[in-house]
């Protein structure tokens, strides 16, 4: 999105506010943060990699002339997370929106999982994204204004075999969403979830060129991978004045995926 198309319309103007987007440093995180930026959002970006979440800050700081800062942290981390959210609150003084995209992705059949390897994705994807929502609060309570979005997944509401933890992951962040919204509701704070079918992202690319990735683009109605561009309308429209009456709702970005 270019700033001139989007700056000019009020109900998506984001100038002035601070958005801060775990995950933010590639990918669909990534993908979204420019699109907030494209309507005038300030940004923080969170990842476990300072300087790659700094550089990215950099790019789109310069890309769109808001301010950017990179931080890094693990989202699993309660100390880090409030550390991000209180570096946020000292650079820009609050916290508009919060998107939380950091997450991970391990295929494999139950019997060929271990403990641990289903834990570190509830722990990402979960755990992660509720220790995200909750540091966030005070200062959005605090204005009465805050839009929180929480990237779930298709795979959030139907099931597909090899993807325990990640479809159990996504469907907790469809019903943390829901649950959350009625928490904030008489708070100014709006909650939601975008639920992306399949995007070619570091995430998918080891599936790629194979059997898998066939089969998940051969789901969607489109028969395509989405482009990462096609992701920014469903952040810009949850996060600006644009979705003010839209609260523990989600909104589906699958190419058709989850319509059949
Ligand atoms: N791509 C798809 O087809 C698709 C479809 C549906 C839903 N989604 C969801 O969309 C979100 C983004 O996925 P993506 O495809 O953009 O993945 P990606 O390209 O692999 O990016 C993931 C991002 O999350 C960060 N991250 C991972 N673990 C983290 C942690 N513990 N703490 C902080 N940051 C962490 C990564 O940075 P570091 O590794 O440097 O920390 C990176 O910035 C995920 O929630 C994913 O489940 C993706």
């Amino acid at each position: 999105m270019s700033k001139e198309t989007l700056r000019g319309l009020g109900l998506f103007n984001l100038t002035g506010r601070c958005a801060v987007v775990t995950g933010g440093s590639k990918g669909l995180g990534l993908a979204m943060a420019a699109g907030l930026a494209s309507a005038g959002a300030d940004l923080v970006l969170v990842s476990r990699h300072a300087e790659e979440a700094a550089a990215t800050a950099r790019d789109l700081s310069a890309e769109f002339g808001v301010r950017a800062l990179g931080l890094a942290a693990d989202v699993r981390n309660e100390a880090e997370v409030e550390g991000f959210v209180a570096a946020a609150v000292a650079a820009f003084g609050k916290v508009d929106i919060l998107l939380n995209s950091a997450g991970i992705n391990i295929r494999r059949p139950i019997a060929e999982l271990k403990l641990e390897e289903f834990e570190q994705v509830l722990g990402i994807n979960v755990t992660g994204t509720w220790l995200s929502c909750r540091a966030v609060l005070p200062t959005m309570r605090a204005q009465g204004w805050g839009r929180i979005i929480n990237i779930s997944s298709a795979l959030g509401s139907i099931g597909l075999a090899g993807r325990t933890p990640y479809t159990a992951s996504k469907g907790a962040v469809l019903q943390l969403t829901r649950t959350l919204a009625l928490e904030c509701a008489a708070d100014g704070i709006t909650v939601n979830a975008i639920c992306p079918g399949p995007f070619l992202t570091e995430m998918n690319r080891s599936i790629a060129d194979t059997e898998d990735g066939a089969r998940l683009v051969g789901m969607t109605s489109l028969k395509r991978w989405g482009r990462l561009e096609e992701i920014q309308g469903a952040a810009i429209y949850l996060a600006s004045a644009a979705s003010s009456y839209v609260t523990g709702s989600t909104v589906t970005v699958d190419g058709g995926w989850t319509a059949q």
